[in-house]
């Protein structure tokens, strides 16, 4: 285990914002995806039922939708749950090894967080995720991540 463990506060602070993220939840997924795939291509061939949607079309797309759903869910219970360690590492143990199935490179993982945590910025603003609240999802990210890796060794 890399990632340090957060603080109460940290906790409260990376709730109380993606209860903000929430409530456009479906356009925060959707741009995630749209903004992954711009930035590393090749990661769309991962997903059979995107791969052949033109990225201009993916925004208007109800296969998207349904994806993205699914994984702001997973995030959704994973963020509820910061709090009991041990049911989290238990959801990404079973996220993890999903995951590993798919053959993905696991370098995806670390660079879809590089375009998450660039999302967050806009969606909740440059002077909201300020350094406390940065370095709070910055570490969620990383927990996150970690476990889902080790389901790949
Ligand atoms: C924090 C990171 C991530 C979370 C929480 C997450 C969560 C999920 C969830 C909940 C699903 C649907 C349920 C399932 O089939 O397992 C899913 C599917 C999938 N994920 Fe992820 N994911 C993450 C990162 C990634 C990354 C970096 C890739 C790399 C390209 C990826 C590739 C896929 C693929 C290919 C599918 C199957 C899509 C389909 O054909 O329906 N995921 N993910």
């Amino acid at each position: 285990m890399t990632s340090e463990s957060l603080s109460d506060n940290e906790i409260e602070l990376v709730k109380n914002s993606w209860d903000v993220v929430k409530k456009d939840g479906k356009h925060f997924g959707n741009q995630l995806f749209i903004d992954f795939f711009t930035k590393h291509p090749t990661y769309q061939q991962n997903f059979k039922s995107l791969a052949n949607i033109p990225l201009s079309e993916l925004g208007s797309s109800k296969r998207l939708l349904a994806h993205t759903t699914g994984v702001m869910y997973a995030l959704t219970s994973l963020v509820d749950n910061l709090d009991d360690t041990e049911v989290v590492v238990e959801m990404l143990a079973k996220t993890g090894d999903n995951h590993r199935r798919r053959r993905l490179d696991v370098r995806a993982f670390d660079e879809l967080g590089v375009v998450f945590i660039d999302l967050l910025r806009t969606a909740l603003g440059a002077n909201v995720l300020d350094g406390q609240l940065l370095n709070a999802w910055s570490k969620t990210y990383s927990l996150i991540v970690a476990h889902i890796k080790t389901a790949f060794q």
